[in-house]
This record gives C-alpha cells, structure tokens and sequence, in this order.
C-alpha cells in the first residue's frame, strides 16, 4: 500500500489534472487487458480489484474458512495482508498475499469456482472497498472490477462498462487457460461463467450493474487495439 501511495503522490507532481477511471464488466470481457494497456499509455496505477477478491478466496480456502461463519471471517480478514508488486515480464502488478505471490494460484479453477461467493460476503467487500478507495486518493488511477463506478468510486471521472457477447468471452478465457491448463474444457468454463455473473448480478451487496452515467463498450466485435483506442478518446478528453 505504501509503495502506491508514495506512487501516487510522484505522479500528482508530475501529471496535473489527473483522473480515476473505472471499469466494470462481467468476467472475462476484457476489462483487466483494457484497465492494463490504459494505465500504461497514461502512467497510471493499474489496479485489478477481482485479483484482491481471488487472493481473500484463496486465504479462506487455505485455511477452511467457514463461509457462513462471520466471526471466523472477520478474525480470517485480520490475518490477511494485500499488496501489489510490478512485475515487469507482464507489466502489470502481481497480488501478494500475505508476502507470497500468489498471481498463478489465484488464477486457478478451484479458486474462480469459490470466489464470486466469497465476494458476496458483507465484511469481505468492506476490507476490499476500504483498500481501494484509499488507492485512488491521489486519483490517477485505473480500476477495474465490478463495483468500482457504483460504490467504490461514484464519483469517477471516467466510467466505463464492458460487455461482450457470453460465447466469445468463454473462447477468450479458453484462450487464456488453455496455456497453463491444456486439458481444461470450454463447458466447464461456460459453466463457471455463467455461475459467476449470476453470483455478481444477484448478489445483495453491490451488485455488477451498470452505472447511470457510466459508458457502454461492448467490445464483441472488436480487436484489443480498436477497444484501447476508443476508451483512450474518452480518457483524454475527459483530461483535456
Ligand atoms: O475480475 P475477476 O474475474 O478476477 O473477479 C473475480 C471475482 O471477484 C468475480 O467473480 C466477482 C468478484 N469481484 C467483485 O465482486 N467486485 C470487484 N470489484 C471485483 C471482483
């Protein structure tokens, strides 16, 4: 956390009229690659808000976090520590849990079938929320996840919320673990999709939704550059 604040604080004498971005969107539409390659172009503080939710799934699944039992929750959340370290080779921020890196195991199947379940849970978004609100205080900072334009920051300068069609972001996730998982199979991870979006859209407390005065981008039909492209016009003229 000190590391992003004294960040901050560089770029806040560097680059005036800096903004907070946020991006919100169902897994796997793409936004964590647009959040990144935004943040990038501008020198920005990427943050990737699901990897803070998967690394808290991960501590409970360590330790047989109870996930009905409150008190054992609460005392679990006391016991974790989150941080972000650079990683260079893909230039964006590995998580860090606990001082171990953690960024392949969070990415694992066992995890993403517990965590929009333990996202669900009151006092884990407050932990959550509480970090990254205090992570865009400086602003100049692009965040992306589900809740970032409604609850964490509503008063964002830039909202955007990404949709894609459901069959194309299961082929781009299949994509994607395929690499490190060549047996996965593409029904197992529509099933783990369509779990996930209706897990975060149902959900009581701060459910994925569209912000009123967020912008749509539905990037189906588009490539990653056409989609960079675009949400950079809007970020730049929302900078002047
Ligand atoms: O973006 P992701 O797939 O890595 O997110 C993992 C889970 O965390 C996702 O199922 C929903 C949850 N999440 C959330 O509830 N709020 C956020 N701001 C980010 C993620």
């Amino acid at each position: 956390m000190r590391i992003f604040l004294e960040q901050k604080r560089y770029q806040l004498l560097n680059m005036p009229n800096k903004i907070i971005i946020a991006i919100d969107g169902y897994s796997s539409c793409g936004k964590s690659t647009l959040a990144k390659s935004l943040a990038a172009k501008l020198a920005y503080v990427f943050i990737d808000t699901g990897a803070m939710y998967r690394a808290v799934a991960l501590y409970f699944l360590r330790n047989n976090i109870d996930f009905d039992n409150e008190a054992q929750i609460v005392k679990a959340l006391e016991e974790i520590k989150l941080n972000f370290v650079y990683n260079a080779s893909s230039l964006k921020s590995d998580m860090v849990l606990n001082g171990e890196n953690v960024e392949a195991e969070i990415r694992e199947m066992r995890v993403s079938e517990k965590v929009s379940e333990v996202a669900t849970i009151g006092p884990v978004r407050d932990f959550a929320v509480a970090q990254q609100q205090a992570m865009g205080e400086y602003k100049g900072i692009v965040m992306d996840g589900r809740d970032i334009g409604t609850v964490v920051f509503p008063t964002a300068e830039l909202k955007i919320f990404v949709t894609a069609d459901p069959a194309i972001r299961v082929e781009r996730r299949f994509l994607e673990l395929q690499i490190t998982n060549p047996t996965i199979r593409k029904e197992e991870i529509e099933a783990n999709l369509q779990h996930r979006d209706l897990m975060d859209t149902t959900r009581e407390r701060s459910p994925l939704k569209q912000a009123e005065d967020a912008i749509v981008l539905d990037n189906t039909n588009m490539t990653r550059e056409e989609q960079f492209n675009l949400a950079l016009s809007w970020a730049l003229a929302k900078i002047g």
